[in-house]
């Protein structure tokens, strides 16, 4: 029997409410379809960080190494800020493993209302593909004159030919395999050295890939488009901070932040991939027991498509969508009143 090592990060708030049930589903798939699946959980998180003053141990990546994928909650505490939550923990183990495809997928689920009246269930169904480990989100900078009138701080982007190359090399391939077509997020009117240059290297790997018909748009234009005709798009390729702004925008289009997955891969399969639900911690509602699992349950879906288990994988979104489209057992943040252990058994029954 194929026997998988899962690392579990619960994380804070909320992040430990939508785990278990992840965990519970994967059980259920993996007996059925005969894999195994064990866990080792770790407690690192902000509450961690104010008991010891770091998110997780100093060879905490090395800890993870040898697990075949990690399953994480949500990260965030109101009193710790959020950059020491993104920044010691998240962003290393996005870096060091090199885990530099955010895979985001969007599905508006019948029963699930939209708050766009002219979203129907069933067109809007794309993916976000957000390169995850250069572009804005770089250490590169620094303040000067802290406090002076002539205080200043300067951020550098950094987009590599490499860096780039691979993640649209990931983004042409994913939408070859669906069928489909690739917008690539842009903003090369304003940005004038970073963008071309992602421009240039879109037409070159489109160039590459000539089943795949793409197209470009500016990041405004395109965040109007997403309201406006989300069913037009398929694969939706975009640098780091793009791609996280789109992605939110996305995942609210589609009903509720509660329900959004993300998987976080090397795709070269040199290092654990890391998946976890967009949804962070949620300090408004954490210890009430009514967290939509959704995302948490359909970024273990993820994980097992990586791991190869894609029935297994597809038995679960086939679960989650049957739930919302044939009964009324949903959460609040879908207009429900199931807590998520409600809504959790419901599934595993359906399932
Ligand atoms: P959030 O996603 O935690 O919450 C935004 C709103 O959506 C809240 O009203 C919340 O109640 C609701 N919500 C989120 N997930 C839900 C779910 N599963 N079920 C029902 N309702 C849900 O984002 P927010 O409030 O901006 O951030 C809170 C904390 O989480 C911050 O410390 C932030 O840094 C952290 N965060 C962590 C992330 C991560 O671990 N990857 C991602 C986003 C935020
Ligand atoms: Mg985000």
């Amino acid at each position: 029997m194929t026997h998988h090592h899962i690392a579990l990060i619960p994380g804070d708030g909320i992040g430990a409410e939508v785990l278990p049930p992840a965990q519970q589903v994967l059980d259920t798939v993996g007996a059925r379809h005969g894999f195994g699946l064990s866990y080792t959980s770790y407690d690192w998180s902000c509450e961690r960080y104010v008991r010891e003053g770091a998110m997780m141990p100093a060879d905490g990546c090395a800890q993870l190494r040898d697990k075949d994928a990690i399953l994480l909650g949500a990260v965030g505490l109101p009193r710790v800020p959020d950059h020491v939550s993104l920044w010691g923990l998240l962003i290393p183990i996005r870096r060091g493993f090199r885990q530099y495809v955010n895979l985001r997928p969007i599905r508006l689920f019948e029963g699930v209302e939209s708050p766009l009246r002219r979203a129907t269930a069933g067109e809007v169904e794309f993916v976000v593909v957000r390169e995850n480990v250069e572009g804005e989100y770089s250490e590169i900078g620094g303040r000067l004159n802290r406090g002076f009138p002539d205080e200043m701080a300067v951020q550098e982007a950094v987009f590599t030919r490499a860096g780039v190359t691979r993640v649209l090399d990931y983004a042409f391939e994913l939408a070859a395999r669906r069928g489909g077509k690739l917008t690539s997020a842009t903003k090369s009117n304003g940005i004038v050295h970073t963008l071309p240059f992602w421009d240039e290297l879109v037409a070159e790997r489109g160039a590459a890939h000539p089943q795949v018909a793409w197209d470009q748009e500016h990041i405004d234009a395109l965040a109007a488009k997403f309201v406006l005709d989300p069913a037009r798009f398929d694969v939706v390729v975009a640098s780091n901070l793009f791609g996280d702004i789109l992605s939110d925008l996305a995942a609210a289009v589609a009903g509720s932040i509660g329900i959004a997955p993300a998987a976080n891969l090397n795709p070269e399969r040199e290092f654990p991939s890391m998946f976890e639900p967009v949804h962070g911690s949620a300090p408004d509602i954490a210890g009430q027991g009514i967290a939509n699992p959704i995302g948490a349950i359909w970024s273990a879906a993820l994980m097992l498509e990586h791991l190869g288990h894609c029935r297994a994988a597809r038995d679960i979104t086939d679960a989650i969508a049957m739930v919302l489209a044939k009964t009324d057992v949903r959460t609040r943040d879908l207009g429900g009143s199931a807590t998520t252990t409600e809504f959790t058994e419901k599934l595993l029954q359906l399932l």
